[in-house]
């Protein structure tokens, strides 16, 4: 079969690579029909994700139909439409017990990581019971693929863990794909303002399409002024951090209202100042979060109820044998304008 292999910094092919086979009883072999590319991957590529070896298979996130299924798997049989998680879940362990899946002692954050990806034609997924999804009928799967990682990330570790309210005022650090998840599922709860800050202006008008109330554009160094003029002075009652470098992180710590929460999304390869010596005093609640993907069936209600559109996130389409392509717009978004690029099978 044909897969999207990592192979060292800064290498990688679309290869003939052996077709994944059942090897516990819990495992399923999916046939990937859509799968796409996070920024993660990207990371894995430049060689930022040690625990991704050269040889591995990219991917984590995709539908596709059930080839095959181990003999302890009851939930899924051969032929069945499903949603890959991006989180495998044993379902039985201390973390999985408390819906911290990301944490499973067994699973986890493992596929397109520390085993093959969906970035190929078939993938071997374990647990299958407890990490794959019945697709609801009348949903595009196109939109059922953003619920694989995007929207879960940025539900879960931004808007829940930022405990947005209505009525409250939220600022959204970042308006890449998690960004814009978070921006989409934080409608949910009617905050009354939603600030959206990025460098990028094409990134902002997406935002404000999205549903920000107000965007800022940080290049100058004038945010942490413009958000407080946004909010009388006061301040947002959430910042969620959503792209993973120390500026945004210190941003998201200057606009902070007595009583708020930042939530951080991003994934941080270098440390940031915590800056105590203005918050102690503020009631203010930190948060950090691995996606667990425990909000998927809530996401999924609300997909097939059309109270979400992910569609809005998808510019561009490619065949899986044009996947390098697909690697290349993905990865220069500031040129291209892309937010989720969508591979299919064939
Ligand atoms: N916690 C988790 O489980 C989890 C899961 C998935 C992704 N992530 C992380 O979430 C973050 C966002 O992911 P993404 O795919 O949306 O990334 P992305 O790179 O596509 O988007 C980041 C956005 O931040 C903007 N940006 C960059 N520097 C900035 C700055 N100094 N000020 C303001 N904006 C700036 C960019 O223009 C871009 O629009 C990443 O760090 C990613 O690794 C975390
Ligand atoms: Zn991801
Ligand atoms: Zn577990």
């Amino acid at each position: 079969m044909k897969a999207f292999v990592y192979l060292g910094p800064g290498k990688h092919a679309l290869q003939d690579h052996s077709k994944p086979a059942l090897g516990l009883p819990t495992d399923a072999i999916v046939r990937v029909t859509k799968t796409t590319i996070c920024g993660t991957d990207l990371h894995i590529l430049k060689g930022d994700v040690p625990s991704c070896t050269p040889g591995r298979v990219l991917g984590h996130e995709g539908v596709g139909v059930v080839e095959e299924v181990g003999t302890a798997v009851t939930a899924f049989k051969a032929g069945d439409k499903v949603l890959v998680s991006c989180i495998s879940a044993c379902g039985k362990c201390e973390y999985c017990r408390r819906l911290m899946f990301s944490h499973c002692t067994t699973g986890g954050w493992i596929l397109g990581n520390t085993i093959d990806g969906t970035q190929a034609e078939f993938v071997r997924i374990p647990y299958a019971d407890t990490s794959l999804y019945h697709l609801p009928a009348g949903v595009d799967d196109e939109a059922l693929v953003m619920l694989s990682d995007i929207l879960p990330t940025g539900f879960e570790c931004g808007v829940l863990n930022g405990r947005v309210q209505p009525g409250s005022t939220v600022a959204i650090v970042g308006s890449g794909p998690i960004g814009l998840a978070a921006l989409l599922t934080a409608q949910f709860f009617s905050p009354a303002k939603i600030i959206v800050v990025d460098v990028d202006d094409n990134r902002l008008a997406t935002a404000s399409r999205f549903g920000a109330t107000h965007t800022v554009n940080s290049r100058d160094g004038t945010a942490p002024e413009q958000i407080l003029k946004i909010t009388n002075g006061r301040g947002v009652d959430t910042a969620i951090e959503a792209v993973g470098v120390a500026a945004t992180f210190d941003l998201c710590q200057k606009i902070l209202a007595p009583g708020a929460t930042l939530a951080n999304i991003g994934v941080h390869g270098a440390k940031v100042d915590l800056h105590l010596e203005s918050l102690w005093d503020r009631n203010i609640t930190i948060t950090t979060r691995l996606v667990d993907a425990a909000s998927t069936p809530m996401l999924l209600a609300t997909l097939t109820a059309r109270k979400i559109d992910p569609m809005r996130l998808i510019t561009h389409h490619f065949t899986l044998d044009r996947i390098e392509d697909a690697y290349e717009t993905f990865g220069n978004a500031a040129k291209s304008s892309a937010l989720k690029v969508i591979i299919s099978a064939r």
